[in-house]
């Protein structure tokens, strides 16, 4: 057991508070960032005649060959240490001897972790907004391909209007962009340096800020230090935007889950993406859409827990928010792993256009066109609609549809039909004549389309190795840098 704080200390720690008390099981995901973190930390201190440039040197080069060590498994993260903090100082004191016991200076490990998470947490919304990308995209190409692909569209799971498959995906499209907006958002806020804090109220040394916060690519360091080791806003934003992530993954899984249905037949799975049963030799189960919609309980899980660890902490660290990992991690890799696998899902779905559009064809999909149909021959709405449900009546009782009727039933219903009433209930004029601003008619469709795409191209790429990583955006109503000294 290689504690930090051993000095004031005259027994030994108990073995079960020790294993309840680390980290290190979980926080070993942070050793990137906390050399990350590190680093920019010596840097500075040398900068600011704290530390010699052959202290900072021995030091970074510890450092480097720590990460190395344990890329390459030579260095094994275990449990002999209480977290990765301590792992990371332990073995650079192993390594370089003295110089490695000034890495800490002006440093609490309160501040410290608080860097780490918001660094993972920052890189963490980068990767799920480029996922949320690549969704885009396949549900853009989606529409672009079925423009014309009729298909009832539903309200309280009832066939309700004609629409088509691009525009029911449309709908997530528009769902997942504001996913994105709300990621962007999201890193605005939170891309503050807390470094520097240290344990709640600064130090005395004269630390620069400024420096290590835009080494890391933050627009500068947070201004209160007490807030700086007691927020988790960030992370609580980050969860809440993951949890309607997950709904909307959620609804889109429902919805492939019935369209998959033998009821439905709207579209089938890839065998690649479908699993099939132990007992019954026919079944190809939509297990995926299934899972991802029973993970969305448990990134709402991490957003409640989270919420419910910080509500009752006086200021300022307190060893509740080591909590934070296990949950946050969790819905980290299920959101990723939920976002790929789905895309993948859809990529490669098939529909079935002939069931959607036949489909689309009963159930009187078509009856608010008939009213519309009446109104255009001067008859007040109300009426028509009230005539138009005796129709339905009719039709249902002669178990056929309004475009099957002869002239003369309809006729007998009320004397204006004509016809032209025939192309007016047909399944592309209904669509086709809702031209309406985000209405599924194709010209109105493609307009929609075509500035989806001018938004995919225009997006920035955020992922590591990229020209913009770390650029992030640019910071909102903030003058030039130094503007904080001068409050
Ligand atoms: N493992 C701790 C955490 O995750 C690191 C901070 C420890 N600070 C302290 N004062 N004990 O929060």
């Amino acid at each position: 057991m290689a504690q930090l704080w051993g000095g004031r200390f005259t027994k030994e720690t108990d073995q079960l508070v020790y294993k309840f008390n680390a980290s290190i099981e979980f926080d070993k995901r942070l050793l990137a960032q906390d050399i990350q973190g590190s680093i920019a930390h010596v840097i500075m201190l040398c900068r600011q005649g704290i530390l010699t440039d052959e202290e900072m040197n021995s030091i970074l080069n510890g450092l480097q060959s720590i990460q190395q060590d344990v890329k390459d498994g030579k260095l094994v993260i275990d449990t002999r240490y209480e977290d990765v903090h301590s792992f990371v100082e332990a073995n650079l004191i192993d390594r370089i001897g003295d110089a490695g016991k000034k890495l800490h200076t002006g440093r609490s490990r309160n501040d410290q972790v608080a860097l780490d998470m918001r660094l993972y947490t920052r890189l963490q919304v980068i990767v799920v907004d480029e996922l949320l990308k690549e969704l885009l995209e396949t549900i853009l190409k989606t529409m672009e391909e079925n423009v014309d692909t009729y298909m009832p569209g539903f309200t309280h799971l009832q066939k309700a209007q004609p629409t088509t498959l691009a525009h029911h995906f449309g709908a997530y499209f528009e769902m997942f962009k504001r996913d994105r907006l709300r990621m962007k958002d999201i890193l605005v806020r939170m891309n503050y340096c807390p470094l520097g804090a240290g344990a709640m109220a600064g130090t005395t040394y004269p630390l620069d800020r400024e420096l290590t916060a835009d080494l890391m690519g933050f627009y500068g360091p947070t201004l209160n230090s007490m807030d700086s080791v007691a927020d988790r806003d960030y992370l609580i934003e980050f969860l809440s935007a993951l949890s309607t992530v997950m709904m909307h993954l959620s609804r889109f899984s429902e919805e492939i889950i019935i369209w998959n249905s033998n009821e439905y037949q709207f579209v089938e799975i890839d065998d690649a993406y479908s699993t099939g049963s132990s007992i019954m030799p026919q079944k190809k189960n939509p297990d995926i859409a299934e899972l991802v919609r029973g993970k969305t309980g448990r990134v709402y899980g991490a957003l409640m827990s989270l919420l419910t660890t910080m509500k009752g902490l006086p200021l300022a660290y307190n060893k509740d928010m080591q909590e934070d990992k296990e949950v946050a991690f969790d819905a980290f890799d299920t959101v990723k792993d939920c976002l790929g696998l789905f895309n993948g899902m859809i990529a490669t779905l098939k529909f079935k256009k002939d069931r959607m559009a036949e489909s689309a064809m009963n159930g009187f999909t078509n009856a608010t066109d008939a009213a519309d149909y009446l109104v255009g021959k001067g008859v007040p709405f109300r009426d028509a609609h009230g005539i138009i449900g005796q129709l339905v009546l009719y039709c249902i009782d002669k178990n056929t549809s309004i475009d099957k009727l002869s002239l003369e039933e309809l006729k007998s219903i009320h004397p204006v039909f004509e016809e032209d009433i025939f192309d007016a209930v047909s399944l592309k004029t209904c669509v086709e004549k809702r031209l309406t601003i985000g209405a599924p008619g194709r010209e109105a469709m493609e307009k929609v389309i075509a500035l989806h795409r001018e938004y995919l191209a225009k997006e920035e790429d955020y992922l590591p190795g990229s020209e913009n990583y770390n650029i992030v955006t640019e910071e909102p109503d903030t003058p030039a840098p130094g503007w904080w000294q001068q409050i």
